[in-house]
């Protein structure tokens, strides 16, 4: 049955998804309204035989606007609490010139019905444009509403993802008017949700502490999340959990959830009316926000990914990995993401051909796939106050140039890889030498450093041609397969040529860049980083195969960022490494099973100076890797169930299960180990109850257990005990069908 539905006799919209509703009603004046959304209470079943969406109308009188969801919520009409777009359009006879306060300005929208279709190719702005996106179709309910007096269009998209549970919103906006249109708000989308879906968990940390989740419950007013750079954030991140109170764990009740496809400016907001309805609206940030549409022009958003589940938090993210891996992240021909070196921590900015080979040889004899040289390869990069934007191999480290480096990495049949940061320039390169202009700032006023460096303006179409001709050639005399690509600074000072604009132009330059690199080189793989977990999001992860979560390597603060990292994204899609003994950020010193079982839960790599390892360490080394390389397909592309989380008991529990059931990864990092506490048993779930499972770690065999047995009486504690009290214990199972 198709998913989008309408019954004219109703006028009611129905989304039906194969666990989960979303339901919209057009009234009889013309607006949108909604009806509600929620799990089904048959899963894949006819949602409901009768609708009567009079029967849920609020009550008439004359607030009945205010009460009432509207889908898209305009400032306009008798609305007064918060709305997705406000506008501003210029009766004829004023000009621009005369600004916004002039009296023949018209702030005032009323979006009416005007008529919908279902398109199967729709796409929202900022989609990726490459040929390894996913292009299957899918439904889009596409809603066409005009203003009531102005020639002012507002197309609402829903495209469904029936299988995953998800659904994309976005808006277009079209000025038929013969005078610009400015526009002061634009959401990608609003879900009004049900009183006393109070429970909100979002995002929040910084620089190497990302990825942390805060629990709050919304009191009345509108609670803000904003990220007003040219990066997704360190401090939060787009994507939100809410529930009832009392009404959701890990794994039970209703849960809405929502994540938006964008890596910039982005904010999220919301609103609890005095009257307890919740509405959240998610799009572009506020901060220096401005978009004039010109007569005749259009401008579509990215999307507003939202879902619902009654299978609590746990089946949120799994839902939404899912969705991630099925239709955002680029489909390659590598099924499974390779284990990565790289030489940041082992070698910092000291980047020479005659160390990096050195390391590549002994990557490659520990089975490492992916040989990556991070920073300071190019340009006069001796240190971080010199070099980016010349993406030259510097002369003294590379005498030879770049290519003798890669065939060797070849040869040794690893994959190679190189860091750049193309955004960025140090007011000592030449690129800012020959192009001063290039850089964000408003002439004749200062120019803020930071990490020494300045952000190129990417509302110069110039700029971005110049990086993409400058990365192509790259990539192909030297064949280059991986690129980390770096972004360490905050926009301070954002004049461009492109005024206002250049919020979003940094963001569609960057997606063209990349996006054109993968069209030109199909085997490129690309790294999103921002100085750590600063770049991830359902927009960049369009075109990145794989996302640095975090500069802080120290295995015990990784599992709370992994634990909450994997709330929102898929664990292929998480980079993590193995380092050194003693963390160069923590200065703590931890075993090398509990890096490598913290590393394990997503894309391993390894990041320690392995010319400083003995023949036994780095067998030990070689050990993990294999046993790593067994696990990896059920890690990569299993779903996730979260049986403990760190900062809740001390204790990160999680079993990851392949689609067939008949492979499991059981990991469990105890970072608290207080004298005389028992751990476990755990409770596994969603395995094969028929099935007999033989348990091994990377020694060898372990037990055997029915998956009946693991599913009601448990796993016991089989953690590796390094002692009582503040030692950390972890564990990493493989789980297989006999
Ligand atoms: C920040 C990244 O997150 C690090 O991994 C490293 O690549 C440095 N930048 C290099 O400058």
């Amino acid at each position: 049955m198709t998913p989008i539905r309408f019954d004219p006799e109703q006028r009611v919209f129905l989304l039906a998804l194969r666990s989960s509703f979303y339901a919209l009603h057009l009234t009889a004046d013309g607006r949108v309204v909604h009806l509600g959304s929620g799990p089904l209470a048959v899963p894949s079943g006819d949602p409901w035989p009768l609708v009567n969406p009079d029967a849920y109308r609020v009550p008439d009188h004359c607030w009945d606007q205010q009460l009432t969801p509207h889908e898209y919520p305009a400032a306009g009409d008798v609305s007064y609490h918060e709305c997705a777009i406000r506008v501003v359009f210029r009766e004829p006879g004023t000009t621009p010139a005369e600004g916004e306060h002039f009296s023949g300005s018209v702030r005032d929208l009323r979006p009416r019905y005007v008529s919908h279709e279902i398109l199967m190719d729709a796409e929202p702005g900022f989609a990726p444009q490459h040929p390894l996106r996913t292009t299957g179709q899918r439904e889009t309910l596409c809603i066409l509403l005009r203003d009531e007096i102005h020639a002012f269009a507002i197309r609402l998209f829903y495209r469904v993802s029936p299988d995953q549970n998800i659904i994309e919103r976005w808006t277009e906006i079209s000025n038929h008017t013969a005078l610009p249109v400015e526009i002061e708000r634009l959401d990608f989308g609003h879900l009004p949700l049900p009183v006393s879906t109070t429970e909100l968990t979002y995002f929040s940390g910084s620089w190497a502490r990302e990825f942390g989740t805060t629990k709050q419950t919304l009191q009345q007013g509108i609670f803000s999340l904003e990220q007003g750079g040219l990066n997704t954030g360190h401090g939060h991140n787009p994507f939100f959990l809410l529930h009832a109170r009392n009404h959701a764990t890990e794994e039970a009740g209703t849960v809405w959830f929502g994540a938006l496809s964008y890596s910039g400016n982005w904010s999220l907001r919301f609103e609890h009316l005095p009257s307890g309805q919740l509405r959240v609206f998610g799009g572009y940030g506020s901060y220096d926000f401005g978009l004039s549409l010109e007569s005749g022009a259009s401008h579509r958003t990215p999307a507003m990914v939202i879902g619902c589940t009654g299978g609590g938090v746990g089946e949120v993210s799994r839902q939404i990995h899912h969705f991630a891996r099925h239709w955002v992240l680029p489909q390659t021909e590598r099924s499974l993401r390779p284990v990565l070196y790289n030489s940041w921590e082992a070698t910092f900015f000291d980047v020479t051909e005659d160390g990096q080979r050195a390391l590549a040889t002994l990557a490659a004899s520990i089975g490492v796939e992916l040989f990556c040289v991070d920073d300071g390869w190019f340009g006069s990069r001796a240190n971080d106050s010199s070099g980016l934007g010349d993406w030259t191999p510097r002369p003294e480290a590379f005498p030879n140039g770049m290519k003798p480096l890669a065939d060797h990495v070849h040869k040794l049949g690893m994959l190679f890889g190189l860091w750049v940061e193309p955004e960025m320039v140090n007011p000592d390169s030449d690129l800012y030498r020959a192009h001063p202009d290039w850089v964000l700032h408003y002439p004749g006023r200062p120019r803020s450093e930071c990490r020494n460096q300045l952000i190129l303006d990417f509302g110069r179409p110039e700029v971005v041609e110049h990086l993409l001709t400058q990365l192509d050639a790259f990539v192909s005399e030297i064949g280059i397969d991986f690129f980390k690509w770096d972004m360490n600074r905050y926009a301070t000072e954002p004049g461009s040529v492109a005024g206002r604009a250049i919020w979003r132009d940094h963001v569609r330059g960057l997606y063209r860049i990349m996006d054109e690199l993968r069209h030109r080189h199909p085997g490129l793989d690309i790294q999103s980083c921002s100085g750590g977990g600063g770049r991830v999001d359902l927009g960049i992860l369009g075109r990145c195969d794989q996302a640095w979560a975090s500069d802080n390597t120290d295995a015990l603060t990784r599992t709370r960022i992994q634990d909450g990292f994997s709330l929102a994204y898929p664990l292929r899609a998480m980079e993590c490494w193995v380092t050194d003994e003693t963390n160069y950020l923590t200065k703590r010193t931890t075993t090398l099973d509990l890096r490598f079982d913290v590393a394990m839960r997503g894309v391993l790599g390894i990041g320690t100076p392995l010319t400083e390892l003995d023949d036994a360490e780095l067998e030990q080394y070689r050990d993990s890797i294999a046993f790593y390389k067994k696990i990896r397909p059920t890690v990569q592309n299993g779903d996730l169930h979260r049986l403990g989380l760190a900062a809740e008991n001390g204790v990160s529990v999680w079993l990851v299960v392949a689609e067939d059931r008949r492979t499991a990864v059981f990991s469990s990092i105890t970072l608290e180990n207080p004298v005389g506490l028992m751990r476990g048993p755990f409770v596994l779930r969603g395995l094969d109850p028929a099935a007999r499972y033989q348990l091994s770690d990377l020694r060898g065999p372990v037990a055997e257990y029915s998956g009946a047995q693991l599913m009601t009486l448990g796993l016991p504690d089989f953690s590796r005990k390094a002692g009582f009290g503040a030692h950390a214990r972890s564990i990493t199972l493989s789980l297989e069908t006999l």
